[in-house]
């Protein structure tokens, strides 16, 4: 089982990877908890490279390669042998991630991502991805929040760094690819209480996944 988080920035994702995961080893499922960029030691050197706010001259096609270099590694060192072992996958960030950023924020071409996505990676999709939405105000709000009180990575902070417009455009571009994709999205309103937002989470993950275990 293969499942992502995805969001704008502050969405929360990272917090709720870990609860869902908690969730779903109490109920014994084997999971691991992966990213992207990241999730290999390769990818967390490209990861360095693609969210320090000193590479703000990166090119798109940079930024896209970049991202699509990272997934390489991550995908035939960990996401493929994992699923072949039988684990579930929690992944924080995916595909869709390029297609919202690079895509429809940074204006790449969404035919050709999708093409590279297909001949490299054989179109591996998530079986279930939540998408944590909530208004590209109030997440970079947070997300600023916890960079100037430390919680956060400093020297990640390119895209935080980016205009309120580029997230608007973001978080526009992944309520259109979940638009697309019904069956695997499960949209989540990430602008309530952290517990709230874990509720519903776990209420939607066990109705979503009883058909896919
Ligand atoms: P992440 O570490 O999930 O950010 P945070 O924990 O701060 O929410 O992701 C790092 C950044 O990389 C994030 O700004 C989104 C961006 N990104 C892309 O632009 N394209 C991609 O394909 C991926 C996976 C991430």
């Amino acid at each position: 089982m293969f499942i992502t988080f995805e969001g704008i920035e502050g969405s929360g994702k990272t917090s709720h990877v870990r609860s869902t995961a908690e969730f779903l080893r109490d109920k014994g499922h084997e999971c691991i908890i992966t990213r992207e960029p990241g999730g290999t030691r390769i990818g967390e050197k490209i990861r360095a490279i693609l969210l320090d706010p000193l590479s703000k001259d990166m090119g798109p096609l940079t930024e896209l390669l970049l991202y699509t270099a990272d997934r390489a590694q991550h995908v035939s060192e960990r996401i493929l042998p994992l699923l072949a072992a039988g684990k579930t996958v929690l992944c924080d960030r995916y595909f869709d991630a390029t297609m919202a950023y690079q895509g429809f924020a940074r204006g790449i071409d969404t035919g050709l991502i999708d093409k590279i996505h297909g001949l490299l990676f054989e179109n591996l999709r998530p079986d279930l991805t939540i998408l944590l939405d909530l208004p590209a105000e109030i997440g970079l709000a947070r997300a600023w929040k916890q960079i100037n009180k430390g919680a956060r990575n400093n020297e990640e902070t390119r895209f935080e760094e980016e205009t309120l417009s580029f997230h608007k455009k973001v978080r526009a571009g992944y309520l259109e690819i979940a638009r697309l994709e019904p069956e695997r999205f499960r949209i989540i309103d990430a602008s309530e209480t952290e517990k709230d937002v874990r509720e519903k989470i776990i209420e939607t993950l066990s109705d979503a996944i009883k058909g896919l275990f």
